[in-house]
C-alpha cells in the first residue's frame, strides 16, 4: 500500500497526523475549514501541495454538509472567507493562495450563471477541489518521469546508475501522492537507475529524518541519511550525481523558496559542478512576482532550535533566528525546474508557464 497524507471521499476528509511519524500512523478526521487551518498551522500536514489540498478539501467537506448560505451572496461570502483564512495558516507555500483564487473564481462564475442555485455553486466548488486532488497526483507522476529522464540524459547519458541528494520532504506525504523531488527519485528507482538517495536530516524540524527517511524505507528505495552539515562532504566524497529539491514558491525569474538549507545546497552543488534541480508542479509557481525578494518567509518559534523533544539543549539566554524557508537564486538552479509541463531553465519558466498560470 502506498503512503497517503490524506484520505478523502465525498463528505469525509482524514489526514495522517505527521507529528506522530515515524512511530505511529494515525489518521484524524478534518470536518471543517477551522480544523484544517489548525492542522496545517500545527504541522500535522506539511508540504505546499498537501497543505493546499487539505485546505480546499476541508471546504468541500463543509459545503457537502450544507455550510454557507442561505442565499447565493451568503454562500459566496462563506467560500471567500474560508479560503482567505486558509491562506493565512502558512504564508510561504504559494499553492494554497493559488488554489484559493481558483476556487473563489469558480464559485463566483457559477453564481453568475442565469438561474444558478446554491446547490450548483456548492457542487462546483466541491468538484473543483476534488479535481485538484486528482491533478496533483497526475502532475507528480509526470514530474517524476520527466525529471528522471532529463537527469539521466544530463548525468548518465551512457547508462549506469545515479545518486541523488534531496532535502526536506517532497514525497507522498507532502503531496497527493508520488511526490515531486522524491517522485523523481522514485521514477529513477523504478527505472533501475538509482544507485541511492541521500536525504538530509533537515534541521531544525527534521522533515528529512522523520518523513523522507520513513518514506524511503517504506518504499524500499536505497537511501542514506546525512546531517545537513554533511551535504558538501557528501558531494565531495560520496559521488552525488545531482541534487533535486522541491519548492514552496517559485517566481517568474526562477528564484525558489524551499525549506531552509536549500540555498546552501545549491551553492555547494555549484562548487562541485553538480546539477541542481527544483521539482515542483506549476501550482507552486507564481508569475505575478518577478523575483524571490518579495516572497514572504515564515519565521517559526525558537524552541524548534533550542529544544529537542521538549528538552532544552541550547544555552539559556541565547537569541534565535528560525526562518522556515530560504530563497535559492535562479542562477544556482543549474539543472532546471522540473514541472509537469516539462523541464525548464529558470529563464525559460515565465514563457513556458504564462499560458497556463499567472
Ligand atoms: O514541513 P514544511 O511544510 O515546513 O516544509 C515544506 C516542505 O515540505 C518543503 O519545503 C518541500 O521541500 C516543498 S513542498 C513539496
Amino acid at each position: 500500500m502506498t503512503l497517503e497524507a490524506l484520505r478523502y471521499s465525498r463528505g469525509s476528509l482524514r489526514i495522517l497526523n505527521q507529528l506522530s511519524l515515524p512511530h505511529e500512523s494515525r489518521y484524524e478526521a478534518v470536518g471543517s475549514v477551522r480544523q484544517a487551518w489548525e492542522a496545517i498551522r500545527a504541522m500535522k500536514v506539511r508540504g505546499a501541495p498537501a497543505i493546499a489540498l487539505v485546505g480546499c478539501l476541508s471546504l468541500a467537506v463543509e459545503l457537502q454538509r450544507g455550510a454557507g448560505g442561505p442565499g447565493l451572496a451568503a454562500l459566496l461570502a462563506f467560500v471567500r472567507d474560508s479560503l482567505s483564512s486558509l491562506v493565512t495558516a502558512r504564508p510561504t507555500a504559494v499553492n494554497m493562495a493559488r488554489a484559493a483564487r481558483d476556487l473563489a473564481a469558480a464559485a463566483a462564475q457559477e453564481a453568475q450563471r442565469e438561474g444558478a442555485t446554491e446547490d450548483e455553486v456548492r457542487e462546483r466548488v466541491i468538484r473543483c477541489a476534488e479535481l485538484m486532488l486528482e491533478k496533483d497526483l497526475r502532475d507528480n507522476r509526470s514530474i517524476g518521469d520527466l525529471g528522471a529522464q532529463h537527469l539521466l540524459e544530463r548525468v548518465a547519458p551512457g547508462g549506469g546508475k545515479v545518486a541523488v541528494l534531496t532535502h526536506c520532504n517532497t514525497g507522498a506525504l507532502a503531496t497527493a501522492g508520488y511526490g515531486t523531488a522524491l517522485g523523481v527519485i522514485r521514477s529513477l528507482h523504478n527505472l533501475g537507475r538509482l544507485e541511492q538517495a541521500f536525504c538530509t536530516e533537515t534541521r531544525p524540524y527534521n522533515q528529512g529524518s522523520r518523513l523522507t527517511a520513513f518514506e524511503l524505507v517504506y518504499e524500499q528505495i536505497p537511501a542514506t541519511l546525512i546531517g545537513d552539515s554533511m551535504a558538501a562532504a557528501a558531494m565531495a566524497h560520496r559521488g552525488v550525481s545531482a541534487v533535486v529539491v522541491g519548492a514552496d514558491h517559485v517566481v517568474a525569474n526562477g528564484d525558489t523558496a524551499n525549506k531552509v538549507g536549500t540555498y546552501q545546497l545549491a551553492i555547494a552543488a555549484k562548487h562541485h559542478g553538480i546539477p541542481f534541480y527544483v521539482a515542483a508542479p506549476s501550482s507552486s509557481c507564481n508569475l505575478s512576482l518577478d523575483t524571490g525578494q518579495d516572497i514572504v518567509i515564515e519565521e517559526r518559534p525558537g524552541q524548534e532550535l533550542t529544544d529537542i523533544n521538549g528538552v532544552r539543549i541550547a544555552a539559556p539566554g541565547i537569541g534565535v533566528w528560525n526562518p522556515a524557508f530560504d530563497i535559492t537564486p535562479h542562477e544556482l538552479i543549474t539543472g532546471g525546474i522540473i514541472t509537469e509541463l516539462g523541464v525548464f531553465a529558470p529563464e525559460e519558466l515565465r514563457a513556458a508557464l504564462s499560458s497556463t498560470i499567472s
